[in-house]
């Protein structure tokens, strides 16, 4: 099955739950106005739909090959990694939280504990991821750039030590989501939330991966 141009919105959004994230960026319904196809959804927002198309299908086929970062130079890792996970979480987060907060409070009485769980889990995921690609970005990232990567022992292992942490925590949203499994009846706002927690811990864990296995040992090697 492929996402076309004539599949209703709200459709592409429960069968491909991070085509989410590119209608969240253009503000583009998939809720109550989620009847409406692609086509007339991004013609009645002003936007060109295979450019919207094309957005969504990389959004779908963003696991990526690591294998090359072992031999690239590191400056390019460190940029690969800004790029395509820090720039992604700066905006992924604050939805998230949006989304959680939102489901809570519309839908909190049907699962007290855990959707207020869901939520106090998150902000404190996302407070700590915050601080933590700041620390990267300004501290660590340039020391490795400018090839003092072997004195890093230091910051690469309280990194280490939070991702760790984060490990955690998305851990303890995949229980309390239940494995990422909407209940029945879930609104599309809510289903969007349980794959995009689900979609945030696969990108975590590509992220950690490149930078626990390939750029701080690379670093501390050099
Ligand atoms: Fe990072
Ligand atoms: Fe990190």
């Amino acid at each position: 099955m492929t996402v076309t141009t004539e599949m209703p919105v709200g459709e592409i959004a429960s069968h491909f739950p991070l085509a989410t994230r590119v209608f969240a960026r253009h503000n583009i319904d998939f809720c109550c106005g989620g009847g409406a196809p692609l086509q007339k959804a991004c013609e009645k927002r002003g936007l060109d739909v295979e450019e919207i198309l094309s957005e969504i299908n990389k959004e779908l086929d963003c696991t990526e090959d690591t294998t090359q970062w072992n031999e690239a130079p590191l400056t390019d890792l460190i940029e690969h990694i800004v790029s395509t996970y820090h720039t992604a979480l700066k905006d992924e987060l604050p939805r998230l939280e949006a989304m959680a907060v939102k489901v809570n409070a519309v839908h909190g009485e049907k699962d007290p504990e855990r959707l207020q769980e869901i939520v106090t889990v998150f902000q404190a995921l996302k407070n700590e991821l915050t601080e933590h690609m700041m620390k990267e970005e300004q501290i660590l990232f340039p020391m490795i750039a400018n090839g003092q990567g072997a004195m890093a022992i230091g910051p690469v292992s309280v990194m280490e030590q939070e991702h760790e942490s984060a490990g955690n925590a998305l851990q303890r949203l995949r229980e309390l989501t239940n494995d990422f499994t909407p209940p029945e009846g879930a609104c599309n706002t809510w289903r969007a939330l349980w794959h995009g927690l689900g979609a945030l811990e696969q990108d975590t864990h590509q992220h950690i991966h490149l930078e626990n296995n390939i750029l701080f040992p690379r670093a501390l090697h050099n």
